[in-house]
């Protein structure tokens, strides 16, 4: 494509987004597969390592596959915004929180944050960063008079970290409402926007600083590999603090992922649309059922945060939850006879993959804790896939029956 053609759809820059024509002519990036780059002189190996000169050195640091994954990623997250980010790849959605923390916290600082995390943003919160003497506060933001309390009674609070919509509840949190009040007391803000993706949400749109992908998810969209994105609009800060961290971490992704990836970011826009779609078919097919107690959708009327919900995100998602009316058992019977949608942790592929908290991901957590959280004993998770949605339905019907 041209460079100076002007883009105007989401869906073309993410299938255009990023692409640099190949010196081999190759269509698609090539998967350059090579650990260390040759310099044409030592000169110039000392000009790429004093950084007077761009080019790449060892893939650890960078690696030309990589970079159109993060260039494609930063540019639909900035899309219509006016303005630039970068984007560093990581090997995991974790490794890509761990360089967020590691570059901008230090010992004695404080994140404010909310119940609903993924369980392993969760986990690094209360277990490893502490022993750093880097440590959650942990308040449900949804109402913003708590997050008021907290950083008005504590100077250390540094950084105020989101994740919405977030598990297994679906609950919002407002991003423009948290990150005004978060900016007047001088804190860094990071939203994790996995389950929206760039094409339903857009933080920096809100004046968030740096957001957060688990790409295993929705941008790969086919399940094929494991990876995170770490965006910041001070691309300053995230070409020195952020990138030093990464490459010392050795968090960096590998161009075989970053190249499935590619690829499946390319038809982000239609899987989106079709997902949103059937989850909105789906959920109103649960919410009838007699088997059902409650489902939790964003689509549906009665879902407590649907205004947050509409008010930041063009569609509600692919992500649901919903209760069986008769517990632990009836979840257990409901997941075994399943017949094509797949028993699965995870989200984001094509597929609809079903969980069910109570006797997986969440099954070392006692009930009493696990009800806090909204994850009762019948609560089924599921990532609505792009199947035709009838069979979704069809196959949801004869488990539920
Ligand atoms: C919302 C969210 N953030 C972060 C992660 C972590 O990503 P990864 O598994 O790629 O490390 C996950 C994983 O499920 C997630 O769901």
């Amino acid at each position: 494509m041209d460079k100076n053609f002007p883009i105007s759809g989401w869906g073309s820059l993410a299938v255009h987004g990023g692409h640099k024509k190949d010196p081999m002519y190759a269509h698609l990036v090539p998967i350059y597969a090579s650990s260390t780059y040759e310099f044409d002189s030592a000169e110039q190996g000392m000009r790429r390592f004093a950084g007077q000169e761009q080019g790449y050195i060892y893939s650890r640091w960078g690696n030309p596959t990589i970079t159109e994954a993060e260039e494609k990623i930063a540019l639909l997250e900035c899309f219509g915004l006016n303005m630039e980010a970068k984007g560093i790849l990581h090997a995991s959605g974790m490794a890509a929180i761990t360089t967020l923390m590691l570059a901008t916290l230090k010992p004695g600082d404080k994140i404010l944050t909310h119940y609903s995390l993924y369980g392993g943003t969760n986990e690094l919160l209360i277990r490893v960063l502490p022993e750093l003497n880097i440590s959650p506060v942990i308040v449900d933001l949804r109402d913003i008079s708590k997050a008021e309390e907290v950083l008005k009674a504590d100077a250390s609070v540094k950084m105020l970290y989101l994740e919405t919509p977030a598990n297994p509840t679906i609950q919002c949190v407002d991003i423009e409402q948290l990150t005004q009040l978060a900016k007047q007391y001088n804190c860094i803000v990071a939203c994790d926007n996995t389950f929206a993706t760039p094409y339903l949400q857009q933080p920096f749109q809100y004046g968030v600083d740096f957001i957060i992908h688990s790409t295993t998810k929705f941008l790969n969209g086919h399940g094929t590999a494991i990876g995170g994105i770490l965006l910041g609009k001070d691309i300053e800060f995230m070409k020195t603090k952020c990138t030093k961290v990464h490459r010392l971490l050795g968090a960096n992704s590998n161009p075989f992922d970053a190249f499935m990836l590619i690829q499946g970011m390319k038809t982000l826009e239609v899987r989106m649309e079709r997902h949103c779609h059937n989850a909105m078919e789906v959920a109103s097919y649960l919410d009838t059922h007699p088997a059902v107690a409650k489902v939790n959708y964003t689509g549906l009327n009665h879902h407590p945060d649907q205004y947050i919900a509409l008010k930041q995100m063009k569609h509600p998602g692919a992500m649901l939850s919903f209760e069986l009316i008769g517990g632990l058992d009836a979840g257990i019977a409901f997941m075994n006879k399943l017949k094509m949608c797949v028993r699965t942790v995870s989200l984001g592929t094509c597929d609809s993959l079903l969980s069910h908290p109570a006797s997986m991901t969440h099954a070392g957590v006692s009930k009493e804790e696990r009800e806090k959280y909204g994850i009762t004993d019948g609560l089924i998770r599921m990532n609505v896939g792009i199947e035709n949605v009838q069979d979704i339905i069809n196959d949801l019907e004869q488990a539920l029956g």
